[in-house]
């Protein structure tokens, strides 16, 4: 059963509040010409739930519906643990919460590595529950089969190279890649195999600057960085870790602001106001006639 909004404009049921057409798969591609020139960078921000995605579509052309939610919602030490029935319950009220921008959803580990087939199933599977129009899924050359499978079958996939989280086992830790030629060469292969199998753009993560620039000149279609280069096609970041909600952020995160101080200081002067009785006031009770 699905749970998601339509959101076309003529929807008598449910009309969006300024009625636009959502970005599709295709305008994001054509965001690259074909001599590799970017006029307009791809603005991607994650999003986990309806109320941070209707504040964030009006500025993104992207929001990924993360497997970050592992860390960012769950608490959890990583993505590994994360299940389909989390990506689809968060997905869909991403996309009741957004208009305008493409949605894409994570493939969570273990959902999408063992066949083309089971990847295909799983992805069907985000896409009918969500309403989201396209998935993203970790791993170069050896996913290639896999995004032409699904791609030839209609479900557009964004890759995703370079620092792979769901990989930590392999990889022992978040440590960023490329530091060796051997390593740096195999991020750009992977770059270029899931570009040629149909992958529609493909986030880098964690790489040296030099290759992320090589990668994207490399591929055909957009890159969007996170820890990579502002010379990527567009750029990435969770969207707690932009907010300054964790005390440690990684080196590639800009917080923008800094709002566990902020929600530190409410809760603060709330827990005060209930201990002096001076909550609620006269404006917030109900009173008989
Ligand atoms: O899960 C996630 O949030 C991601 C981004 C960091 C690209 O994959």
């Amino acid at each position: 059963m699905s749970t998601y909004t339509l959101d076309t404009s003529t929807s008598r049921a449910h009309p969006t509040p300024a009625p636009m057409r959502r970005l599709t798969v295709p305008k994001i591609q054509e965001r690259k010409a074909a001599d590799g020139r970017v006029d307009q960078p791809i603005v991607m921000l994650t999003a986990y739930t309806t109320r941070m995605a209707q504040l964030l579509d009006p500025h993104c052309d992207i929001l990924l519906v993360g497997d970050s939610l592992a860390q960012v919602i769950y608490g959890l030490d990583s993505t590994v643990p994360v299940t389909l029935e989390m990506m689809c319950a968060h997905g869909a009220a991403v996309v009741r919460g957004s208009y305008h921008s493409l949605v894409v959803i994570d493939m969570p580990f273990g959902a999408y590595e063992a066949s083309p087939a089971q990847a295909f199933e799983s992805a069907a599977r985000l896409l009918k529950e969500t309403g989201a129009a396209a998935v993203k899924l970790e791993g170069g050359e050896a996913m290639a089969e896999t995004v032409a499978f699904l791609t030839r079958r209609g479900i557009p996939v964004m890759g995703h190279v370079g620092l792979t989280p769901q990989a930590v086992n392999m990889l022992g830790g978040y440590r960023a890649r490329g530091r060796d030629d051997a390593e740096a060469k195999k991020i750009v292969a992977d770059a270029r195999a899931i570009a040629e199998a149909g992958a529609f753009s493909i986030v880098l993560e964690g790489v040296m600057e030099d290759i992320a620039i090589e990668a994207t000149k490399a591929v055909a279609c957009p890159t969007i960085g996170i820890g990579a280069s502002a010379q990527c096609d567009g750029q990435v970041l969770v969207i707690d870790d932009m907010l300054g909600m964790f005390e440690r952020t990684p080196r590639f995160v800009k917080r923008f602001d800094d709002l566990a101080a902020r929600i530190t200081d409410a809760a603060r002067t709330y827990a005060a106001d209930v201990t002096a009785r001076t909550f609620p006031t006269e404006e917030q009770i109900y009173r008989g006639k």
